[in-house]
């Protein structure tokens, strides 16, 4: 296996002809976006259109302390642009109407598939932007949407983007609670949803659950007034031998047909010219206090650090087909499948389906359909799919693959080195992508053809990153170490606020560490400079690449009329990276059975989504704290991992607390 010590240079037929062939020119290219980051960022700005102009004097300005006024991060002030301008019109323009932006593949191999050129998307946009305009969405307004994977989806997003109305895309996997909570949060005008969508075999019927949340919303004081709904589910099962008709659930005041509303409408739609630090689109992510974050992006900033990242750190050519496996309703999916790919003219794949279904090759037949030269996905999904071994890879050839890449959480060297070894046949660059919903973009990343790789190290920092590890005591740690993982200074794809709140913005990333952005990511950095991600340093965990907060799942479970107190932890996991393991208080006279363990299970996929639903429910009739209450996590997880080696309990108010907890584990796990 890999050591730290390993180093995999570069494959040669790679780095000859890629942008940065090698770390002396990264390490030169990377000086100057440090030194100079207005030259820097204003050189790629002029690839792009801007309505009006930028001033090189007021490129940037910021402030990151805390104690020296409100935080703020400004790009390019004083300029106008549109994103969807940009991305479709632009590209036109310059000769790509014909070249396909996305090839759309669906759920089931059978299923038809799709290719749409950059003129058809400009249209569909423009056609549907008139949509929204007829029902009276305007600027600044914002749309919620939850949409499986299909064309209609960046169409959507791009149709806001050309109007300057705020997308907030829920991933449809959240609950209706879920859904309910985001749309009230951002005040949605309006929601965008599809009758439903089968994943592998299984049906799930979209718009009923979007009635749901749409009737939560207003309980929760906020009525949306319309719903737009794409007749996918229908479309898609008609190719179906198994074909049975469902009943939509239908409100005639408020819902409409996507098609009905695009029948009539002109594929033509002026942009409105949007100013730099306007606001392109929310994302909700997890909160260490539970109530989840809407992390606001804004136009300028994030146009250049999506386009700049997507075209060097896959390092994209002009012919090339990149895919990127990951839900549009995440970070990944907005900037690495819409917007970054779109900026450079990109041709790339949209798929619908799972790795898994109807076979565990699915990924490698795809890969081999479209030819695709850089495949972008999670080590979760590398995980799942070692497990079938070398025999699915086998059936095909992958042979057009150059760069392959992985995000959402760290990933372990065996992973890796099947990675490299199965898929990419040790001829491709690997590029293990250090990132946030927050950061925009890749912030610590290898370039394919320069970066020397470490197996499980997200190496070292894109263009204008600068991280920087501080200790507990908020000093900078040099060289060699391990700390907090920060950065003193922004990027232009950074968030600007959390929507509706800036002071939640300034307390949760700006207070631990005063002039430091804090990723909540510990970090380590070897005698090379390279940086391994170590995972989370407050109370969140990874399950599958999905970032929660353990608060967000303790509030579920502590809703239950039989639970008095709940505290939960991460557990390992061998393919989800991390999972949730939690013990539950049960009031006193309450007894603890397979019902309540069920009951709550229920409770948190309803409230929070399928993909959070606990691993582990365990018993604990009392919680290890400390004299002055606090809950002693560290000795919660060591009983989660059944590991005896507790160390130092003299600060816990009760010290036989923790051997019930040990005797409470469950069986077989
Ligand atoms: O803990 C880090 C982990 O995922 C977190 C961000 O999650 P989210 O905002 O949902 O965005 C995920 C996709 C960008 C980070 O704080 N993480 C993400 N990528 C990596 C990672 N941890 C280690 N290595 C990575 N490559």
């Amino acid at each position: 296996m890999p050591s730290e010590t390993s180093i995999f240079q570069p494959p040669v037929n790679i780095s000859r002809c890629s942008y940065i062939c090698n770390l002396e020119e990264y390490k030169k290219i990377y000086l100057e976006s440090i030194n100079e980051p207005e030259k820097f960022w204003s050189k790629i700005a002029e690839q792009f259109h801007w309505e009006t102009s930028y001033n090189h004097k007021s490129f940037l300005s910021y402030n990151f302390d805390i104690s020296k006024g409100p935080i703020h991060i400004k790009w390019m002030e004083g300029a106008s642009t549109n994103l969807c301008y940009n991305l479709l019109d632009r590209n036109v323009k310059n000769g790509h109407a014909d070249k396909i932006a996305f090839y759309w593949e669906g759920n089931h191999p059978d299923d038809y598939s799709k290719g749409l050129t950059y003129r058809k998307l400009l249209e569909e946009v423009c056609r549907f932007a008139n949509v929204l305009k007829t029902h009276g969405i305007e600027k600044g307004d914002r749309v919620s949407i939850y949409m499986p994977m299909i064309l209609e989806l960046p169409i959507a997003m791009l149709a806001c983007a050309r109007i300057g109305a705020v997308h907030s895309i829920v991933f449809a996997g959240f609950s209706s609670d879920a859904l309910a909570e985001r749309m009230v949060d951002c005040k949605a005008k309006m929601l965008l949803t599809a009758d439903g969508v089968w994943r592998g075999e299984k049906p799930l019927f979209l718009k009923a659950l979007c009635d749901d949340a749409l009737y939560k919303a207003e309980i929760l004081g906020h009525k949306v007034n319309k719903c737009i709904v794409v007749s996918h589910f229908k479309r898609v099962s008609e190719c179906r031998q198994d074909f049975q008709s469902q009943n939509i659930p239908w409100n005639e005041d408020r819902d409409f047909w996507w098609h009905d509303e695009m029948e009539d409408k002109e594929s033509a739609c002026y942009p409105e010219w949007m100013a730099a630090e306007d606001p392109l689109f929310m994302l909700y992510t997890s909160g260490s206090t539970g109530k989840p974050k809407g992390v606001l992006h804004t136009t300028a900033g994030y146009l250049l650090y999506a386009a700049t990242t997507f075209k060097y750190v896959f390092d994209y050519k002009p012919n090339d087909v990149f895919w990127c496996t990951a839900d549009i309703g995440w970070i990944t999916g907005h900037t690495y499948v819409v917007y970054g790919p779109l900026s450079n003219g990109a041709t790339s794949v949209m798929f619908e389906g799972t790795p898994f279904y109807p076979d565990n090759d699915r990924y490698w037949q795809i890969i081999d359909k479209y030819h695709v030269n850089q495949f972008y996905t999670a080590p979760t999904a590398i995980r799942a799919l070692m497990k079938f071994g070398e025999e699915p890879v086998k059936k095909h050839s992958l042979n057009t693959l150059r760069v392959l890449g992985s995000v959402g959480e760290p990933i372990n060297p065996e992973a890796w080195m099947w990675y490299y070894r199965n898929i990419g046949k040790e001829k491709c660059s690997i590029v293990d992508t250090f990132w946030q919903t927050e950061t925009g973009g890749h912030v610590i990343t290898p370039l394919p053809g320069a970066t020397p790789l470490k197996p499980g190290s997200a190496t070292l920092p894109f263009f204008g990153v600068e991280p920087i590890l501080l200790d507990d005591g908020g000093n900078e740690i040099q060289g060699e170490g391990e700390g907090f993982l920060v950065f003193s200074r922004p990027w232009p794809g950074i968030m600007r606020t959390i929507f509706n709140n800036h002071p939640r913005f300034e307390s949760t990333y700006f207070s631990k560490f005063p002039g430091y952005y804090c990723t909540g990511d510990g970090a380590r950095r070897d005698t090379d400079g390279y940086f391994w991600i170590t995972g989370r340093i407050d109370d969140m965990l990874n399950v599958s690449g999905h970032l929660m907060s353990t608060a967000e799942v303790e509030a579920v479970l502590t809703e239950h009329s039989k639970v008095s107190e709940a505290a939960v932890v991460s557990r390992p996991h061998p393919i989800k990276g991390e999972s949730l393991y939690c013990f539950i208080s049960p009031n006193a006279g309450e007894s603890f059975d397979r019902k309540m363990i069920d009951d709550l299970k229920k409770l948190v996929r309803e409230r929070i989504g399928p993909f959070a639903q606990p691993d582990v429910i365990q018993c604990a009739p009392n919680l290890p704290k400390t004299r002055s209450g606090k809950i002693m996590r560290r000795i919660l997880r060591k009983v989660a991992t059944n590991d005896r080696d507790i160390g130092d309990t003299s600060t816990l108010a009760d010290e036989n607390i923790v051997e019930v907890l040990f005797a409470n584990r469950p069986e077989n796990i």
